[in-house]
């Protein structure tokens, strides 16, 4: 069996696509000759990821600066877009924010801060796009994380803003799915070279921990998450929607307790030394 993924004149958008697991699913789209738009808040990075879809064959590349958590920026960096490139047919949704921190020693607007860029970030990205996806026929993913159903010392912010993430693409699912719209998220397990896998295994003994608890004995690449994201875009993909799919390598069965224990140990010794 031969299957071709052809995206040429396909417009696809990822918000928070300038780096890591979400720039290569931007250049993934890109490469197999997709318009490609990315939007993130640093100008430069923006400029940068922008430049090098162009070098790898994007139909069209373009970019935005804006927060996710402004929602008028929002509307308005994917307008942009939209007067550009069109009805969108892949819309990805993926900035995020983390910092590993104990409930008890993180403020209040720590806490807010993740749940504002995660959550409220999703939401101001579904409604802002919301006018402009192809009906019928849109792929939309939200870049979920194994903390939505995995508890995690260190990291109640995120367990909360993408366990709603979650729920946030279940309803949507069945809120747009008369009008041919499908949403589903992915769940990048832990994935290599990535600022996220750096804040959350920042020591190689983490690192080594990590990786007994994943059955498939190896951190993810980017590729793995961006494959994911060209099948949810394909025809082949065209009954599945409202649904979270896990690209961890079965991370999720082999838990996270013990890494998270740790975690949790290493948080409370670095509070209890400033004491
Ligand atoms: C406790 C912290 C903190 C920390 C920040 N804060 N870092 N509290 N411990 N380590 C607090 C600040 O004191 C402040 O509260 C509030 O959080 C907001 O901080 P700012 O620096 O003003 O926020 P901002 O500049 O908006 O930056 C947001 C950010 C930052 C989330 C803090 O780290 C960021 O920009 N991150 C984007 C990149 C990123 O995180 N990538 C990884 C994604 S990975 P006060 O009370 O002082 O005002 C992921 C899942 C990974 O999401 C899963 C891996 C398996
Ligand atoms: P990353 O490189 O830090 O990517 C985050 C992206 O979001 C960047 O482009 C960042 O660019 C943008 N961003 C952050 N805050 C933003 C805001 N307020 N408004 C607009 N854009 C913002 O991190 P990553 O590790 O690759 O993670 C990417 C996604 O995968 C996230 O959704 C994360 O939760 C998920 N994930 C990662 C892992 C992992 O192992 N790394 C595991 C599970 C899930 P700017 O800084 O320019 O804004």
């Amino acid at each position: 069996m031969s299957v071709t993924l052809d995206f040429a004149d396909m417009s696809v958008v990822v918000v928070g696509g300038t780096s890591g697991i979400n720039r290569g699913i931007a250049e993934a789209f890109a490469s197999h000759g997709a318009k490609v738009a990315v939007a993130s808040r640093n100008p430069e990075k923006v400029a940068d990821t922008v430049k090098s879809l162009e070098g790898m064959g994007a139909g069209m590349a373009m970019g935005q600066a804006f927060d996710v958590r402004d929602p008028d920026g929002v509307a308005e960096g994917l307008a942009a877009f939209h007067a550009k490139m069109g009805d969108f047919d892949v819309l990805v949704s993926g900035a995020a924010g983390n910092f590993p921190a104990l409930m008890s020693e993180m403020s209040n607007n720590a806490f807010r801060t993740v749940v504002e860029i995660d959550l409220m970030g999703t939401v101001h990205v579904m409604k802002a796009a919301y006018p402009f996806l192809k009906k019928p026929g849109a792929s939309v993913v939200s870049i979920s994380a194994p903390q939505a159903f995995l508890p995690y010392e260190g990291q109640s912010h995120v367990c909360a803003a993408k366990a709603g993430v979650d729920q946030i693409t279940r309803t949507l699912a069945m809120e747009w799915g008369h009008e041919g719209i499908r949403i589903n998220s992915v769940v990048p397990g832990l994935i290599d070279d990535t600022e996220g896998a750096r804040r959350l295994v920042p020591t190689e003994e983490a690192r080594r921990q990590a990786l007994a608890a994943i059955p498939l004995e190896r951190m993810g690449e980017k590729a793995d998450v961006a494959n994911m994201c060209l099948f949810l875009a394909s025809p082949l993909a065209s009954y599945v929607t409202g649904t979270v799919i896990n690209v961890d390598g079965a991370l999720y069965q082999g838990g996270s307790g013990h890494l998270s224990m740790q975690m949790g140990k290493m948080l409370r010794m670095t509070a209890g030394s400033k004491r």
